[in-house]
């Protein structure tokens, strides 16, 4: 059976196919000659991942699945959710986005957050969804040099050290991705 996963991201890519059953031939948005960005116009992370997985199957006729993240501040409305990428500008700046996070919640107690991946999946006429979701803190200054995005601001709950500061295993154990990606694959499975 074949398969799209609809991500330009290389690394993102090997990483799901390792972890796929054999029956499953994962392709990617090059394998089908798709050279576009996927519009990411929704309000919501789910909608994003919705909208990436009907895209391929409208257009290229494919059983798809897709992804989107976020980082949910509930004490900033939420913030930055869906624009987690390009929270402090196009520029997509990982340093520059986390310093704004930071500032907005200078002189705030209430420091809880969440990492949310949602992973849409078009096939066989119908969408699923699955969320994975890991909460935790933001920290009052960046620690570790590990990971990417916001993993040196944020400490998952029940443990001592934020993302960028644990081994990889350990955030893919515990993590938004693994979670939703766990989920997917028990799905294919059946
Ligand atoms: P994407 O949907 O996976 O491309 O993620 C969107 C944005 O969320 C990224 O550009 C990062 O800023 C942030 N992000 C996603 N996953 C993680 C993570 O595991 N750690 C830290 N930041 C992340």
């Amino acid at each position: 059976m074949q398969l799209v996963f609809a991500t330009h991201n290389e690394n993102k890519f090997k990483e799901v196919k390792a972890l796929l059953p054999h029956h499953i031939e994962l392709l990617s948005l090059n394998d089908i000659g798709c050279e576009e960005d996927i519009p990411e116009t929704a309000e919501t992370i789910e909608g994003n991942a919705a909208i990436k997985a009907d895209y391929i199957t409208s257009y290229y006729n494919y059983a798809c699945f897709a992804d989107d993240t976020g980082l949910e501040v509930p004490v900033l409305n939420n913030e930055p959710g869906v624009l987690s990428a390009r929270y402090a500008g196009e520029g997509k700046n990982d340093r520059a986005n986390m310093e704004k996070l930071l500032r907005n919640l200078e002189g705030k107690t209430q420091r809880d957050a969440r990492f949310k991946t949602a992973i849409a999946l078009s096939m066989n006429g119908k969408e699923v969804m699955f969320l994975g979701i890991c909460t935790g803190t933001i920290t009052e200054r960046s620690r570790g040099l590990g990971g990417f995005g916001y993993d040196p601001i944020f400490q998952p709950d029940g443990y001592s050290e934020t993302f960028a500061e644990m081994d990889l295993a350990t955030k893919n154990e515990i993590g938004h991705r693994g979670r939703a990606i766990r989920q997917l694959i028990e799905y294919l499975k059946e």
